[in-house]
């Protein structure tokens, strides 16, 4: 038998596509992602006798010396052969070769065969985060951008990461500033004090999705930012928003 680890390639859509129809209840997202991932590189296939069984994509995120590992699927028709194990390895050795540090990836509470693949490569748990969708709706609403890192320095200072096409990333200093620029950072006041805080990213990968790193939310700070992005979504013709959080709402 002849094992492979290469490079994706344009070819191989069409039969990895095959078996990522229907991945989870809800089906799979590797088609939506497919053509970017190629372009960004570091996307892996396992061939056995040639054959595409097994994906896997890496996105290093160099400033913060992390690599953030996706899209792991292999055929059922081949799983528990050590592959999905394989082609992470292979991931961790290119984060090496990257000066990388530390090596991230989200798996669903109930993915239970993904937690023991993550025990088995020595992953630890992180963080839990629950999610969350919306529709867009046309809705009044009263939320500001924030404008300063100093205002909402106290509010962020338990946050490590926000999301961004379903990657969670650092949210350090620097980023933060940008995101203020880039006037991502949403919040809402009630009596001069910020009742709620959220950071805003368009996918780029998924049309039409907005997501929400829900940061901070009072009880009224959640009836405010909630209306505020649906409305956002509503005029600028979205379809979904989905909301990530580490608070319990
Ligand atoms: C999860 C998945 C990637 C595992 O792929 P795989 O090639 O079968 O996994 P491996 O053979 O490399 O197994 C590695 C370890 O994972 C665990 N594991 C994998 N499948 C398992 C199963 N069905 N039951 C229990 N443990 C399992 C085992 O600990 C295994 O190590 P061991 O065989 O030494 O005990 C595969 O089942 C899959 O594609 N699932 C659907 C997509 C998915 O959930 N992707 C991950 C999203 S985070």
């Amino acid at each position: 038998m002849q094992l492979t680890i290469r490079d994706a390639l344009p070819s191989d859509k069409e039969i990895i596509l095959d078996f990522c129809k229907s991945t989870f209840s809800w089906g799979d997202y590797i088609h939506h992602v497919w053509d970017d991932w190629l372009d960004e590189g570091n996307f892996f296939v396992l061939t056995e006798n040639r054959r595409p069984v097994a994906i896997c994509h890496a996105f290093i995120i160099k400033n913060a010396k992390l690599i953030w590992i996706e899209g792991i699927r292999v055929d059922p028709n081949y799983r528990q052969k050590g592959y999905a194990k394989k082609l992470v390895t292979k991931a961790e050795a290119i984060a090496k070769k990257n000066d990388c540090t530390l090596s991230s990836m989200l798996i669903e509470s109930k993915n239970f065969e993904s937690l023991r693949l993550a025990v088995k490569l020595h992953y630890t748990r992180n963080e839990k985060w629950d999610y969350y969708f919306l529709v867009p709706r046309k809705i009044c609403s009263a939320t500001i951008r924030a404008k300063s890192a100093k205002e909402i320095a106290r509010y962020l200072a338990d946050s490590k990461f926000y999301i961004k096409s379903w990657r969670w990333l650092p949210l350090d200093a620097k980023t933060i500033s940008s995101l203020i620029k880039e006037k991502k950072i949403i919040i809402s006041k009630g009596q001069n004090r910020i009742d709620s805080l959220g950071i805003i990213t368009e996918s780029d990968h998924f049309e039409k999705t907005m997501m929400l790193t829900l940061v901070y939310a009072t009880k009224t700070g959640i009836k405010k930012i909630l209306p505020y992005i649906q409305n956002l979504t509503y005029e600028k013709k979205f379809e979904r928003i989905q909301i990530l959080t580490t608070k319990k709402l």
